[in-house]
């Protein structure tokens, strides 16, 4: 009886996936970010808005992505622009109205890409009229959000915060309400009072809201800032971390024990899940859930999934973010990434982060040259990767005053600090062409809501375009590659060093006939002179590799043969051969000659 129901589960399970199209697209696709804010102003104004991004969609065919992630575009006061919902289910009159939103989707529908959405879970804006009503203690909303009484009162008649608990963006992570008389918990800034994810209600409101946009044509979410998701009840100190780069009022100072990686968080992702997973089967349209977790390794997998539960397709892997390094050697490289893949659980997709906007561009991170370096990586390695917008044109940072300084993490900071928190550098307008503005707004606008980076008159799109090598061109012969190539697409990892500043890896199937890629990176500051042989042991002795794309020095050019004995890596560049894999050549051939023998035998 038991296996009979297990065999009719299955069947169901197996036709309801036949009815989802387009079943594995996030697995082999580019994912884009947008940061709608500096994208492309249609209105005048000096911020991006959906109109714009629509009016662009064909930039994202053009470089061959196939999944459009916008950061938040919802009703918001804009605190922390954007990341400060005020109304999850609405569009902010600054990016336009539902109906811009709507026909942006049904643009991305019309040009076969897939649009994901930033979901903001952990926390409203103090301006949602849940919050409002959380503060007048209406029902059902009084424990929507974490309310706890003062301590006590200071000598000057103060209320006393609960406890030590920081903000990720500096201070105190309480705020005292005087009509409710309590502090609540804001985890971000004071705008952010932080949802209380142990009341089921508020789970079945974002529920609701997942729903609510799969419905209006999402093919899936980014989960924000999921480690603050839930705190420690009995609400203790946090330990100091005693880390000498922080000061008191900075997050950094305090080792988040109680606040961020609660065990119990991991089955509110898995929850989304379900939901995602349900919608998906109703609409007949393979949703993505990918999830914002900077934390460790094993924390990270978790998100995957627990035994039978689904957890996120992918959280996001931030290993060339936070942990390579300019001074990162060839053999360190090799570990991160290895370490990295072996942790994956069996069956779990893997995924490359190169920058986004909160964290320095990757071009100012490691050099144009290694930037451009780590998209190659980024693009060749296994899994889905992402692009945050202005990296495939290789767009760095820009330098932001005091004065010029919006983002509440640097304003937080201070004029002492705000340098090394302020995320305004790596968020200014898209830099499309060398008018005014670098075409991010129309003539006559005012002034973009972050300064235009000075380089856009030879760093833009357009004279990317025209120039016959540039990283435009490059970042589009990477996704053609990934679109083209089952090795890339789905092929094994093997990573080698070779020498001291060489790092090298190989992607390939076990298919007749289909080429092996190989990538080699140079970490050093000086070109080398590399014998890679060791790296494609596959190779037919005597062949030669067939070079195909590079980093801008590259010696070579397209289609050239290169004896694998002597490659010369530019300095802290990468190059991208294609080669035929002998040994797949060679098993297929025994394959095919044992199937014919044993057919032949049996005829
Ligand atoms: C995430 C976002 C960041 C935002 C924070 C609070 O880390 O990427 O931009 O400030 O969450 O929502």
């Amino acid at each position: 009886m038991r296996v009979a129901g297990a065999f009719v589960f299955a069947l169901v399970a197996h036709l309801a996936a036949a009815q989802i199209a387009d079943v594995d697209w996030w697995k082999t696709t580019t994912f884009y970010q947008v940061y709608p804010r500096s994208f492309k102003d249609t209105t005048a104004d000096g911020i991006g808005d959906l109109k714009g991004i629509l009016q662009k969609l064909d930039h994202f065919v053009d470089i061959g992505i196939g999944g459009v992630w916008l950061s938040p575009v919802f009703k918001s006061p804009m605190k922390d622009f954007g990341y400060d919902v005020s109304d999850f289910r609405d569009i902010d009159p600054i990016f336009g109205t539902m109906a811009d939103f709507e026909n942006l989707a049904k643009g991305c529908k019309e040009r076969g890409l897939k649009l994901v959405l930033d979901f903001v879970p952990n926390h409203s804006s103090d301006e949602h009229v849940w919050f409002n009503k959380s503060i007048y203690k209406e029902e059902p909303y009084t424990d929507y959000y974490t309310w706890l009484d003062p301590k006590g009162l200071n000598e000057s008649g103060s209320p006393i915060p609960p406890n030590n608990w920081l903000s990720v963006f500096g201070g105190s992570a309480w705020e005292y309400n005087e009509v409710r008389e309590q502090f609540y918990l804001h985890q971000f800034v004071a705008g952010q009072p932080d949802l209380n994810y142990r009341n089921p209600a508020v789970v079945e409101e974002m529920n609701d809201i997942l729903r609510f946009w799969m419905d209006k044509g999402a093919d899936g979410f980014r989960l924000d800032a999921i480690p603050h998701l839930l705190e420690d009840q009995s609400f203790p100190d946090e330990p100091l971390s005693n880390d000498p780069e922080f000061t008191s009022d900075q997050w950094g100072y305090l080792s988040h024990i109680y606040t961020t990686d609660l065990p119990e968080l991991y089955d509110v992702i898995y929850g989304f899940r379900d939901v995602v997973d349900q919608k998906q089967a109703e609409l007949g349209r393979q949703m993505v859930m990918m999830v914002e977790a900077y934390t460790s390794l094993e924390n990270t997998m978790k998100y995957y999934g627990s035994g039978d539960r689904k957890g996120a397709h992918f959280p996001f892997n931030f290993e060339f973010v936070t942990n390579v390094k300019n001074e990162t050697t060839a053999a360190e490289l090799k570990q991160i990434i290895d370490r990295w893949q072996n942790s994956l659980p069996d069956g779990a997709w893997s995924n490359w982060v190169i920058g986004n906007h909160d964290r320095t561009r990757v071009a100012s991170r490691f050099g144009r040259d290694f930037g451009l370096a780590a998209v190659i990586m980024g693009q060749l390695l296994p899994g889905s990767a992402i692009t945050y917008n202005g990296e495939e044109i290789n767009m760095e940072d820009t330098w932001i005053s005091w004065k010029d300084t919006v983002d509440p993490q640097g304003c937080q900071a201070g004029p002492e600090y705000y340098q090394k928190f302020s995320r305004d550098p790596v968020r200014t307008p898209f830099q499309w062409d060398n008018s005014t503005y670098a075409g991010f707004t129309i003539p006559d606008s005012s002034k973009p809501w972050l300064p235009v980076n000075e380089n856009y008159k030879e760093l833009n799109l357009a004279e990317q375009k025209e120039m016959a090598n540039s990283p435009y061109h490059i970042y589009k012969k990477l996704t053609a590659l990934r679109k083209e190539r089952a090795a890339v697409q789905r092929g094994s990892l093997t990573t080698k060093t070779v020498g001291d500043n060489i790092f090298a890896f190989t992607r390939q199937v076990d298919t007749e006939g289909e080429k092996a890629v190989l990538v080699v990176v140079n970490v050093d500051d000086a070109e080398v002179t590399a014998d890679v042989t060791s790296t494609v042991p596959s190779l037919r002795a005597g062949e030669q590799l067939t070079y195909h794309v590079g980093t801008l020095e590259s010696p070579y050019d397209a289609d050239e043969m290169i004896a694998p004995s002597s490659v010369k890596v530019p300095a802290r560049g990468a190059l991208v051969f294609l080669y035929t894999n002998s040994a797949t050549s060679i098993a297929a051939t025994s394959l095919l000659l044992l199937v014919s023998t044993f057919l032949a035998l049996f005829n």
